[in-house]
């Protein structure tokens, strides 16, 4: 009897021994690198956020709302706002307030921030109002003979990536939005010219400038318009709070593509997976170059935010837009001279925002002045750790920029990891199927119309 219960029960215990050990221990798919990867991650993420774990590159489920970094207080996200914002983002029916009859109508927000090239514009330089053009991803995009580049909605600088924005605490190169974090106590630098007046009526970066942006590239709504395209609905069950006559506005406006935007997330990229437990989501390269970005090749000295940007400054020393023949650029325009054009301090001149770097390969345009076009020249501007701006005093340059010494094999590498574990392959996810005026999206000119198939 003894004999048989003992002969029953050690098997038993032992399999069960073996089982704990196994998923204690020996993870499928995981091997040494991946340990390696980790703690090098858990290292990071302990210095920013005080507690060594992966979770704090884990994005939220877009549709998690309550999980996504927000303004509580003056714009809570609800659904019915975030799908207003998912079709006004693209409908070039609010593209009312065009500089000249032929723009009208043309273009919208997502000319300058498609989904397919990242949430940047196609071209080196976004053009709204004033542009004609579309191509496959935005790259024909051109200027409309009627407009002189005075007249066209262009900035002197390369439009930023919307996605994971929810985690950016100051919007803009300079960081001038949002009343918050970098921006306490520059309040006597918020004035009309560079727009941050907004950072005045106390919401968050992204809804601050939005509440300015929709006014600078030239979009408008009312109740008619709200009506005519179908919108009024959606506006009444987002912004209830809102009395009648002022429900249908550019600040509403403003807040619901401000909390559409808040949801960009790319929690569909291979890093985002292998972090959850994937470990096959990676190549070999790809987890070779992410331990280059969290270890040797300093990236996460700069790149540490959950979107790996941060809401620091420092100066690379990259050209600026003049320098590669922009529209309507100049040598003197405030936003070549990175947070010192808005704080107008010297120890903060040529610094700019350290942006998130999720899918960069989408347009090969980087830096503010779109003057590197290609990751492998951007790996080597690191690796090399030379400015190539002449206007750019050596003294300004960031003590963290500096020669990094990778070898060919490991600058291959690290380009993989930008390439691929970073690149959220279905960013299409994001785009509406049609929008309320039924005009072309997300451009409307005649060239783009042919170019878009809405012809
Ligand atoms: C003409 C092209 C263009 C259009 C149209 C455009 N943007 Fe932008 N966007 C830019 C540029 C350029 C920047 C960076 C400007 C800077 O920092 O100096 C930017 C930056 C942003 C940022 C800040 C991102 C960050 O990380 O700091 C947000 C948010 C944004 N845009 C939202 C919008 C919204 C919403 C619309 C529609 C109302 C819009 N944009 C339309 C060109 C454009
Ligand atoms: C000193 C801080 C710092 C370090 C270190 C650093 N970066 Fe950056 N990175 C920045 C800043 C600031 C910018 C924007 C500079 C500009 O446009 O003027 C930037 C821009 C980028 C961009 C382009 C983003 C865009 O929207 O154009 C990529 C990609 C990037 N960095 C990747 C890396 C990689 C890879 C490394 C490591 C080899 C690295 N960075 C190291 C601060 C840093």
């Amino acid at each position: 009897m003894r004999r048989t219960r003992n002969f029953i029960i050690y098997p038993i215990l032992l399999l069960g021994l073996l089982f704990f050990s196994c998923t204690e221990t020996v993870i499928p798919g995981s091997n040494q690198l991946d340990i390696e990867l980790k703690d090098a991650i858990k290292a990071t993420a302990a210095l920013v956020s005080g507690e060594a774990s992966l979770d704090y590159y884990v994005l939220p489920d877009p549709s998690d709302l309550d999980a996504i970094p927000q303004d509580w207080d003056k714009n809570p996200l609800n659904p019915a706002k975030v799908e207003l914002g998912k079709f006004l983002f693209y409908d070039t029916g609010i593209a009312v307030d065009a500089k000249f009859e032929s723009g009208k109508n043309t273009y919208s927000c997502a000319t300058c921030h498609i989904p397919e090239a990242g949430f940047r514009p196609g071209t080196f330089q976004g053009i709204a109002d004033g542009g004609v053009g579309y191509g496959i991803r935005g790259e024909n995009r051109r200027r409309n003979q009627d407009y002189h580049p005075d007249d066209m909605d262009v900035q002197d600088a390369r439009a930023l990536s919307l996605l994971n924005v929810a985690f950016v605490k100051n919007t803009f190169w300079n960081g001038q939005f949002g009343a918050n974090d970098a921006n306490i106590g520059t309040e006597a630098l918020w004035n009309e010219e560079n727009g941050a007046i907004t950072n005045e009526l106390g919401f968050l970066a992204i809804e601050s400038q939005n509440i300015e942006g929709v006014h600078v590239h030239r979009m408008d709504i009312n109740k008619v318009m709200a009506d005519e395209f179908g919108y009024t609905a959606l506006f009444d069950e987002a912004f209830p709070e809102y009395p009648e006559n002022e429900r249908y506005s550019q600040t509403t406006l403003a807040l619901a593509l401000s909390s559409y935007l808040r949801t960009l997330m790319s929690n569909e990229a291979p890093f985002q997976k292998w972090l959850k437990g994937d470990y096959s989501a990676l190549s070999f390269e790809e987890k070779e170059g992410a331990l280059l970005f969290f270890g040797k090749a300093n990236c996460s000295t700069c790149h540490y935010s959950e979107n790996l940007g941060s809401n620091e400054f420092h100066a690379l020393g990259v050209n600026d837009m003049h320098q590669i023949d922009g529209f309507s650029s100049s040598p003197d325009d405030f936003r070549n001279f990175g947070r010192g054009g808005f704080t107008e301090l010297e120890s903060d001149m040529y610094k700019f925002k350290v942006p998130g770097v999720y899918n960069m390969k989408d347009t090969p345009f980087y830096f503010h002045g779109s003057s590197v076009r290609s990751l492998e020249d951007l790996v080597d501007y690191f690796n090399d750790g030379v400015k190539e701006n002449p206007n750019v005093p050596v003294e300004a340059i960031s003590p963290k920029f500096k020669p990094l010494d990778l070898t060919v094999e490991e600058k291959a590498y690290l380009v993989k990891f930008l390439e691929y574990s970073l690149r959220d392959p279905n960013l299409k996810r994001y785009k509406p199927e049609t929008i309320g005026s039924g005009l072309c999206f997300p451009n409307a000119d005649l060239q783009s119309q042919v170019d878009l198939g809405c012809y």
